[in-house]
């Protein structure tokens, strides 16, 4: 069928129209550790489903582990002129540099997840993340209480140099200070893999012998991993050795539910809307929280069963 010539241009205006008017996605990069836990998947996951629905235009770097990829990831967001930064710092020195960069560009940053140490407050717009201290507190107040303040403790502690596994260490240990006769014996980095917390746990378990009462891991995955190695050495978790993590991730809990943890602290991964809801705060020019946390839950034997049909992660 022949189209008249002005029905033509008319087409051509509205489709041109149409493009100008389109706003662009908003460009936001996002600087992921790695994939070391179930946690981990959750909080991706959380990241990129909020940004498909929004709209929002994602860059997505897994660093795998490495901070020098993260900052590779920074570089190369800030190259590309994206809108908005958001890193989730897998230790919490050495951003300096790379945060000053972002800022002569312009571009704001958002750390998430895990604070950064850093003297200079103005090279990040805002921190959305957990309150790593009070989870360690939580989980020494619940084990002094289920003990009676008496156990020898081994601790298989998170990423050397990440907020959490400095955060939850420290709070941990001031927990149970109050409690002479419960002490650490042995406190090893399982690098919050379940792989790790196997490892550390087999060489836990040859050189204590059966001197382990209690085991206090940083993360459900290494807790997961020691299970394992507990169970290969003829021990009962959860019985022989009481368990205590963090995370709550749904296996965790199941593992509650199982008997074979003994208690999980809630670190809640899911930050994908918060941190699109800030993003959007910045570009209208709303004030924002300069650090906001996740309220966190504990699950023992008495609330896990309950909770486990709408864990969402
Ligand atoms: O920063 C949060 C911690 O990192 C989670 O507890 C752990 O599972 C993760 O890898």
């Amino acid at each position: 069928m022949k189209i008249p010539t002005l029905f033509k241009s008319l087409i051509v205006s509205a489709g041109l129209a149409a493009a100008v008017a389109a706003p662009a996605a908003l460009k936001v990069g996002f600087a992921q550790t790695g994939a070391e836990s179930a946690w981990r998947t959750a909080n991706s996951e959380s990241m990129k489903a909020e940004a498909a629905k929004r709209g929002i235009d994602l860059k997505f770097s897994d660093a795998q582990g490495k901070q020098e990829n993260q900052i590779r990831a920074l570089r190369s967001f800030i190259a590309q002129k994206v809108d908005y930064i958001v890193l989730a710092p897998l230790v919490e020195t050495g951003w300096d540099p790379v945060l000053r960069d972002a800022k002569r560009a312009g571009i704001p940053v958002i750390i998430t997840d895990r604070s950064i140490a850093t003297a200079d407050e103005s090279l990040f717009a805002c921190f959305i993340g957990s309150d790593f201290l009070e989870e360690g507190r939580m989980a020494a107040a619940w084990l002094a209480k289920k003990t009676g303040g008496k156990g020898r403790i081994v601790e298989l502690q998170g990423t050397p140099g990440s907020a959490p596994a400095n955060d939850r260490r420290k709070a941990f240990a001031e927990g149970i200070a109050g409690h002479p006769d419960l002490k650490i014996i042995d406190s090893q980095s399982g690098d919050f893999r379940r792989t790790g917390g196997k490892e550390v746990m087999e060489a836990f378990l040859k050189k204590h012998g059966k001197n382990i009462d209690i085991l206090y891991a940083h993360n459900d995955d290494m807790a997961l991993g020691a299970i394992q190695a507990i169970e290969e050495a003829g021990l009962k978790p959860g019985k022989d050795i009481i368990i205590v993590s963090i995370d709550a991730v749904r296996e965790g809990v199941q593992a509650v539910v199982d008997g074979k943890i003994n208690c999980v602290v809630e670190c809640n991964p899911l930050f994908g809307p918060k941190v699109y809801d800030t993003i959007t705060k910045l570009g209208a020019g709303e004030k924002v929280e300069r650090k906001s946390f996740n309220k966190d839950e504990l699950f023992d034997a008495t609330n896990a069963a309950a909770a486990l049909p709408t864990r969402q992660y």
